[in-house]
């Protein structure tokens, strides 16, 4: 008897988690397996999934259930408290941007729908400003990121709070932030991974994705300098390790350094094990004891403070 598979998107897997079930993948005519139960798939896999534009994933019909189960359950196994009714505007706008870059990560032409996220993206910020200080729980500003999409989301939400609670009141310049942080990764849609390329070549190639990023840009209307800025170096480190350029401290725009804060914590949630909140307090150690070198010591201090006081 054949066995029936049935498509789930990459957005329902869940990173750093073992699986409950086999994963296929659809090539060349036929289901191969991508990988076994009990395998654990980290955020290189995915994001290498990502950029080679796969969009679905295969299960057998028969594991359905078990791997819905596990999809919508593990992470989140202490849901945030619901919103207040004021923050249901909050919610609306965090939806809209997401499907917004959704599309731009989707589009062969993420250039020509820059314009609509940019307006999603301006809304988003507006609500995240009427945020009063230090009641939101970080379970209510960060979701998980089960890929590019939310990482970019979250990146905007955090990098705008964060902002905010170090004493940034400029619209403007919370804007700035908001879109430089959903827009940060947008020169992935430009690396092409081939089958044969080695994770250090991957790797080689992913740094890239500030450069391409702003190329993308180019000649955009309506794309603040300030945003480009923030794009380029958001994986420039205050001790000079990071990259493009290798620059150190102060060199790097103010702005950008806030968004290498919020960058970095969602990426080690979403590298992380167990429950959001888990994986958030481990994050904020792991920038506190290891990481702390590769920020602005300032910023990085009260990032520190805002974040440990959600959770
Ligand atoms: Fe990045
Ligand atoms: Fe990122």
């Amino acid at each position: 008897m054949s066995e029936q598979f049935v498509s789930c998107g990459l957005e329902e897997i869940l990173v750093g988690e073992p699986l409950p079930v086999s994963l296929y993948l659809y090539v060349d005519f036929r289901f191969i397996t991508f990988r076994a139960a009990g395998d654990v798939i980290d955020r290189a896999a995915l994001e290498r999934l990502e950029l080679k534009r796969v969009r679905n994933l295969f299960i057998l019909e028969k594991d359905r259930k078990p791997f819905g189960e596990w999809s919508r359950v593990t992470v989140e196994a202490q849901p945030p408290p619901p919103l207040p009714e004021e923050n249901k505007a909050f919610a609306k706008a965090r939806a809209d941007a997401h499907r917004k870059t959704m599309d731009i990560f989707q589009s062969s032409h993420p250039d020509r729908i820059v314009t609509q996220t940019l307006t999603a993206s301006k809304k988003l910020v507006t609500e995240v400003m009427k945020f009063p200080f230090a009641v939101q729980t970080l379970a209510q500003l960060q979701t998980f990121s089960r890929g590019t999409v939310d990482h970019s989301v979250n990146v905007s939400v955090l990098g705008v709070y964060l902002a905010m609670q170090m004493g940034y009141s400029h619209t403007l310049i919370l804007q700035h932030v908001g879109m430089g942080g959903l827009l940060h990764d947008i020169g992935k849609t430009r690396i092409q991974i081939d089958d044969q390329d080695s994770p250090d070549e991957v790797a080689v190639k992913m740094q890239e994705h500030p450069a391409l990023g702003v190329k993308l840009l180019e000649g955009q209307q309506g794309v603040p300098i300030e945003v480009k800025k923030i794009i380029e170096q958001h994986h420039e480190c205050h001790d000079g390790t990071g990259y493009p350029k290798k620059l150190r401290g102060q060199n790097i725009y103010d702005l950008a350094r806030i968004v290498a804060i919020a960058n970095t914590f969602d990426e080690l949630v979403a590298d992380g094990k167990g429950t959001l909140i888990e994986r958030q307090r481990r994050a904020v150690l792991e920038l506190d004891q290891n990481l702390f070198k590769k920020f602005d010591p300032q910023k990085l201090e009260k990032a520190l403070k805002i974040l440990k006081l959600g959770i």
